[in-house]
């Protein structure tokens, strides 16, 4: 194997020591040692990352592959590229599948297809409910035997507290994180966008805040009963924020993620029907994407994620209530977040790199996000100010579902490592 490789020159940030210092990064067998371990080697690969950031390789764990089922959508392979291309080394594979991920046997074809097709680590998230259909618990023990790192209903979410609790309590028993989409669906019934003004102005159907902020607010005191972790997906509202800063702050084992889209724009942009602004929860209010990044600025909000939810075309080319939910993310990602924390609110680049590494790191409970010697070797580059232009026509998803096409962006990854391998940097993709 070998493979020396050599970073030079990067201003590199690690949040899990807490070190922002320019300085060479080396890997060696896909590991990372000291610079010093390179010394005498031939055939080091170089990569001069003066004026970048180098960081542990970004992990989103929210992302739809598609694959079981929709592989017109997004495959596995497809889905990595895009990831790679947007600096992340590991993902996390939504279970709303076809069939869902409530099986051991589906769980074991996601992951031998990864190994297969994945340029970049691809971890599995097991359901909670089987069929996600919130009636009976997924099996839990085999999920985890079978290599899930998470347990989660996305897209759905289990409305009955007593169905809920057991889970809370059985996850608790294997020790699988619970990922939630939090959505009241008694409260959202034909709701297709943000219920306010605009969808007052648009004749659409509401999706209201409290419909998030009853489920956020049932999982704190779930967590709070159970002692369990559960992390709140796709948080999107001021009131939802405040109720994590309050269970938080008492010591309740709850956490919530904010996706680019829920900062970026907001439930305005809906003005012209374009079904690239439809996503589950849908965009909110000015007052609630300011309430989020404040949210996160305190801590309060520590996790960032895509919600990468790849649609075709002619699913997406259909009336507004017709459309199906969710947008890209990848490949924006790392751009909307520098943009819209780092350049608009000058939240620090350490926060941003610790919220797309060690923390959702350690929530999975998993090795990685952090650049210490003898860890495996992903790395991602970044540039974090030089301006460019969103195109979606070069994605490397299967779809095309962008709201930020022609959006001009300051910062984004510029180069990809994996176990030690550079599969992606601005010239294309490696190891083919
Ligand atoms: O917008 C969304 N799209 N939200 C979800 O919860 C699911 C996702 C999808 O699978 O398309
Ligand atoms: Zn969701």
């Amino acid at each position: 194997m070998s493979h020396p490789l050599l970073i030079k020159n990067g201003r590199v940030l690690d949040p899990a020591s807490g070190t922002d210092t320019l300085r060479d990064i080396a890997a060696l067998d896909g590991v990372l040692v000291s610079p010093n371990a390179l010394r005498g080697l031939s055939g080091v690969e170089e990569f001069d990352a003066t004026g970048l950031v180098v960081c542990p390789g970004l992990i989103d764990l929210h992302v739809h592959l598609r694959e079981p089922g929709r592989p017109d959508k997004e495959t596995i392979e497809t889905g990595s590229r895009a990831a790679a291309a947007g600096g992340f080394t590991t993902i996390l594979a939504m279970p709303n599948t076809i069939p869902v991920t409530d099986s051991a046997s589906t769980v074991a074809w996601i992951r031998q297809r990864a190994q297969e097709k994945a340029c970049v680590h691809v971890l599995v998230c097991g359901c909670l409910s089987q069929g996600q259909k919130g009636e009976v618990l997924a099996p839990f023990a085999s999920l985890k035997k079978a290599g899930v790192v998470a347990l989660s209903d996305d897209g759905r979410c289990i409305q009955s507290a007593e169905l809920m609790r057991r889970a809370f309590e059985h996850a608790h028993m294997v020790g699988l994180p619970i990922l939630d989409h939090c959505q009241d669906e008694s409260l959202t019934a034909d709701g297709v966008m943000n219920e306010g003004y605009w969808s007052t102005v648009l004749g659409l159907h509401g999706w209201p805040a409290i419909a998030e902020e009853i489920m956020i607010s049932r999982n704190a005191m779930l967590a709070d009963l159970t002692r369990h972790r559960v992390h709140c997906q796709h948080v999107t509202t001021a009131g939802g924020a405040r109720i994590l800063r309050e269970a938080r702050s008492r010591g309740v084992p709850i956490s919530g993620e904010i996706c680019p889209h829920h900062i970026a724009l907001t439930d305005a942009g809906l003005e012209g029907y374009d079904t690239n602004f439809k996503m589950n929860p849908p965009l909110r209010t000015q007052a609630d994407a300011d309430a989020l990044v404040e949210a996160f600025r305190e801590g309060v909000i520590d996790i960032l994620a895509s919600d990468h939810a790849p649609h075709c075309d002619f699913e997406k080319e259909v009336e507004f209530q017709e459309a199906p939910f969710g947008i890209l993310g990848l490949e924006t990602e790392a751009g909307l977040f520098l943009e819209h924390l780092h350049h608009r609110h000058g939240i620090p680049l350490m926060d941003i790199v610790r919220a797309l590494t060690m923390n959702p790191a350690k929530l999975l409970q998993i090795p990685k996000g952090t650049l210490a010697e003898g860890a495996e070797a992903d790395i991602t580059v970044l540039d974090t100010e030089t301006p460019w232009t969103v195109d979606k026509h070069q994605s490397a998803s299967k779809s095309r579902n962008t709201p930020f096409h022609g959006q001009t962006l300051r910062g984004r990854a510029v180069a990809t490592f994996v176990s030690g391998r550079k599969v992606w940097d601005l010239a294309g993709f490696y190891g083919e």
